[in-house]
């Protein structure tokens, strides 16, 4: 199931990534991945830096920036819409940091993103994507570090006018060497299942790497993605929220090893190498406990355990104390008897799909 691809001279492996998301997958949340992975997943990425507000680009502002040597190999992910911000961003953070990678975002689908043009807004207007994406790799090109440049996008805007074959066109023009693919329209939001559909013929059209990205969360699934769409590889996102071992037991089913049934009592566990983590970090108690519940809120949808109590009396736990009281208690009462089985969600958006209209977040704006 698993297999390398190349990155330029990079060899990938295994070919399982952990998608970006912006205030998740900070340099704690990235670590604990790749320990619990056993330090078997592919390449890591930051959250999206932002570029369009320094007239001039300044490294100390965005705390994105920050990683470890052992988070490597490692991009760093950029979103804007002035080629020529995000040019000088690129070049200064390659020189400066010397990332594996620089990635170019047109997927963001926030309305203070790509309302205004940058992430996925990007791909109403072609023509400034390929300016970006041209300035992006000159300016690398010009720069001590010639690196390579990825690009990550949605397939569209919306149904009626789906562009990832033109997206795809654009970028191989201009040096791209890695494309991932997030297989919904910007209009979708995180509602409704990615379409695989296009991420395989983008992937059968391409002579880049692509990798497909939206709702893998299982073992199973990956191998599915991996075996059926042609794709170098697969993104993790919300998955890894839920499930932060999914890339271990995807590396272990890879090695023939038999899938093993965690308990809740065991994914529980997580929670104080997380914290750990986070204070390593710098994390003030009161942040990282935000990140604890940030976590708890997804990971314990996973237990078998109808009434979410698990999930309740954590997420209200006042103090880093409190929580860690009452994760004790739980270990030693109800908790017990669970098993963790995060597979079984019915979505990834952390929400019922009920709660939001198709596409409603999003009309308009
Ligand atoms: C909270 C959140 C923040 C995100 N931030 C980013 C980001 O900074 N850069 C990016 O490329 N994608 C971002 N994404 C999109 C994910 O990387 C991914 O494309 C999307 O969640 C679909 O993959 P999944 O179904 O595996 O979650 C974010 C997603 C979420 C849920």
């Amino acid at each position: 199931m698993l297999k390398s691809f190349k990155l330029r001279n990079l060899e990938v492996f295994p070919n399982t990534i952990l998608s970006p998301m912006d205030g998740v997958t900070d340099a704690p949340f990235r670590r604990l991945c790749r320990v619990l992975s056993g330090n078997r997943m592919g390449l890591l990425v930051s959250e999206f830096v932002p570029t369009d507000g320094d007239a001039v680009f300044c490294l100390d502002g965005h705390k994105q920036l920050k990683f470890f040597p052992e988070e490597r190999p490692f991009g760093i992910q950029i979103f804007g819409r002035f080629p020529d911000r995000m040019a000088t961003a690129a070049k200064k953070i390659a020189e400066a940091l010397h990332p594996e990678f620089i990635e170019v975002n047109a997927g963001c689908p926030a309305p203070k993103v790509a309302g205004k043009g940058s992430g996925s807004g990007l791909l109403r207007d072609l023509p400034r994507l390929q300016e970006i994406l041209h300035d992006v790799r000159a300016a690398l090109d010009s720069s001590s570090v010639n690196i390579p440049l990825t690009l990550k996008c949605r397939i569209g805007w919306d149904d009626q006018s789906i562009n990832v074959m033109e997206t795809l066109k654009i970028a191989e023009g201009e040096g791209v060497e890695m494309l991932t693919v997030h297989g919904r329209t910007r209009l979708q939001g995180y509602n409704g299942l990615a379409n695989w559909d296009w991420i395989g013929k983008v992937a059968a059209a391409a002579k880049i790497p692509v990798i497909g990205n939206g709702d893998v969360n299982s073992v199973a699934n990956a191998r599915e993605r991996l075996e059926t769409y042609g794709v170098s590889g697969v993104s993790i996102g919300r998955g890894a929220m839920h499930n932060p071992w999914i890339f271990g037991q995807i590396a272990d089913a890879w090695e023939g090893k038999p899938p093993r049934q965690m308990t809740a009592t065991e994914a529980l566990d997580v929670f104080p190498l997380y914290y750990k983590f986070k204070l390593e970090d710098g994390a003030t108690e009161m942040s990282a406990l935000g990140r604890l519940k940030q976590l708890a809120a997804r990971l314990c949808k996973g237990f078998d355990d109808p009434t979410l109590t698990v999930r309740q009396t954590l997420l209200t736990a006042q103090t880093a104390d409190e929580f860690f009281d009452r994760l004790q208690s739980l270990r030693e009462g109800i908790a017990r008897e669970m098993t963790f089985s995060p597979e079984n969600l019915v979505n990834l958006n952390g929400a019922k799909e009920t709660d939001l209209r198709f596409g409603d977040q999003f009309a308009g704006r």
